[in-house]
């Protein structure tokens, strides 16, 4: 009798066990974003490319799909905007290239580390955030 009663017990136990692995699975899931593909993203190979760089070079610091800021603030539509949200200088192609090359206040510049063309596929994929 009292065996029986233990393994019932024992038994619901491990049913609770599982139900709160589950939970905690699907919580922690919602939290990892899947990164998408290209494809997923629609990217033609220019804003493909560009989105490599950008891999490299500014997403340690700017959260591409979010608003949320990192070290500097997410460019999620960015190029949607007239002006840009920190700086207030407008969102235009020449002044964010200007601030690619030549950096400003804590983000560095990248004048050295890419060329012109790797410029121009950055910018094709920032236009697609
Ligand atoms: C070390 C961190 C760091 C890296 C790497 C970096 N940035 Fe930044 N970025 C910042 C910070 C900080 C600011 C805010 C500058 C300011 O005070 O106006 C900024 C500002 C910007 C802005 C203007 C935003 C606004 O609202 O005014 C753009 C656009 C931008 N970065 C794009 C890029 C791109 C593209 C790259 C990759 C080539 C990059 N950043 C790499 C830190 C970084």
């Amino acid at each position: 009798m009292t065996d029986y009663a233990g393994a019932r017990g024992r038994a619901r136990w491990l049913v609770a066990a599982a139900i709160g692995t589950l939970g905690l699975a699907m919580i922690s899931g919602c939290n990892v974003e899947r990164r998408k593909s290209d494809a997923e993203l629609g990217l033609n190979p220019q804003q493909a490319a560009g989105r490599r760089i950008y891999d490299q070079s500014c997403d340690r610091c700017h959260e591409p799909y979010s608003t949320r800021g990192k070290k500097g603030p997410g460019l999620k539509g960015v190029f949607q905007h007239k002006y840009l949200r920190l700086s207030g200088l407008p969102t235009n192609d020449d002044r964010v290239s200007d601030i690619i090359r030549l950096g400003r206040n804590e983000m560095p510049a990248f004048s050295q580390t890419l060329n012109q063309q790797q410029i121009d596929d950055l910018l094709a994929y920032l236009h697609t955030l």
